[in-house]
C-alpha cells in the first residue's frame, strides 16, 4: 500500500489525514513534536496493527527534520503532506507588528515545508505517486485579500505558495507533483468552533483531490473541494 508522511499529525487536520488514510489501508508516518504525549495518535495505532509509525519532527528545527529524514532513509513516501502550522499571536497589524512572533510563524509555516520537501526529496522521488502537498490558506492568496490584517500568517502562506510553485518547476524532472491546498475554514484548534467544515469533511474532500492529482497538476493552488484557487 502507499505511504503517507504528514506533519502536525497529533491534532487538527494532520490527525484527520492520519485517521482517514489508515482507514483506507495506507501506511502512515505521523510526525509530531511530542510523540510521548500524542494520545490521539496512540489510540490509532491498533487499527490496523503496524500501519502507523509515529515520528518526532519539529518542522521549525532543521536538525529535527534532518534527523527524521535520516532515520527514514530507506523508505518511500508516496504523499508528503505539510500540515503543521501556526497562526501567530495578536501583533499582526501594521502599527502593532510583533517581529519575534513573525519569525516564529515563518520558521514554521514557510521554512518548515521547505525543510520537509528538501529532506524527504529522495524518499518521495522513489515512490509511485510522488506528491508533495502543503496545506496553505486562502489567507495566503494575494488575489483574495480584500480584508487585510493578519500579516504574519498571510505572508507565511503567500511565501510558502511560492516555495511550492517553484518546487513544482524545479522537481519536474524528478516526476514530483507539488501543490498547495486551502483546506477551507475548519473546526480545529486553529479554525475555532464557528468554522464551516468539520475536519472529516475537509480531509475527505482533500483526499478526493489528492487521489486525482497527476503530474500535469503540479504547481497549482487548489481549494479543498478541487476547484482552483486564485493566487
Ligand atoms: N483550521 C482552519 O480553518 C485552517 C484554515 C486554513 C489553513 N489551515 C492550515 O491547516 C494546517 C493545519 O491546521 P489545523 O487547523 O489542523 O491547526 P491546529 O489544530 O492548530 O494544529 C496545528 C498542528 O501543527 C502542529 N505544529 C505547530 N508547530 C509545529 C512545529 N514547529 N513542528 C511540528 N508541528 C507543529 C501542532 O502541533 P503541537 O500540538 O505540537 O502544537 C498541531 O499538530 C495549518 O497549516 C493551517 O495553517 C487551517
Amino acid at each position: 500500500m502507499p505511504t503517507l508522511l504528514v506533519t502536525g499529525a497529533n491534532r487538527g487536520l494532520g490527525l484527520e489525514f492520519t485517521r482517514q488514510y489508515l482507514a483506507e489501508g495506507w501506511e502512515v508516518i505521523a510526525a509530531c513534536r511530542n510523540p510521548g504525549v500524542a494520545r490521539a495518535l496512540k489510540d490509532l495505532a491498533a487499527h490496523p496493527p503496524g500501519a502507523l509509525r509515529v515520528t518526532e519532527i519539529d518542522v521549525a528545527d532543521t536538525a529535527s527534520v534532518k534527523r527524521a529524514a535520516a532515520a527514514l532513509k530507506g523508505h518511500r513516501i508516496d504523499v508528503l503532506i505539510n500540515g503543521a502550522g501556526i497562526f501567530g499571536g495578536t501583533g499582526q497589524g501594521i502599527g502593532s507588528l510583533d517581529y519575534d512572533d513573525w519569525m516564529e510563524v515563518l520558521e514554521t509555516n514557510l521554512l518548515g515545508p521547505a525543510r520537509m520537501c528538501e529532506a524527504f526529496l529522495e524518499q518521495v522521488a522513489r515512490s509511485e505517486r510522488r506528491i508533495m502537498l502543503t496545506i496553505t490558506s486562502g489567507m495566503g492568496s494575494l488575489a483574495d485579500n480584500t480584508s487585510g490584517g493578519y500579516l504574519l500568517y498571510r505572508t507565511s502562506k503567500a511565501a510558502v505558495n511560492m516555495v511550492m510553485r517553484t518546487a513544482a518547476i524545479d522537481l519536474q524532472s524528478r516526476g514530483i507533483t507539488c501543490v498547495v491546498v486551502n483546506p477551507g475554514w475548519v473546526k480545529t484548534d486553529m479554525g475555532g468552533s464557528n468554522a464551516k467544515l468539520t475536519p472529516e469533511q475537509s480531509v475527505s474532500a482533500m483526499r478526493r483531490l489528492i487521489g486525482k492529482l497527476t503530474r500535469a497538476d503540479s504547481g497549482r493552488f487548489y481549494n479543498y473541494d478541487g476547484r482552483e484557487f486564485p493566487w
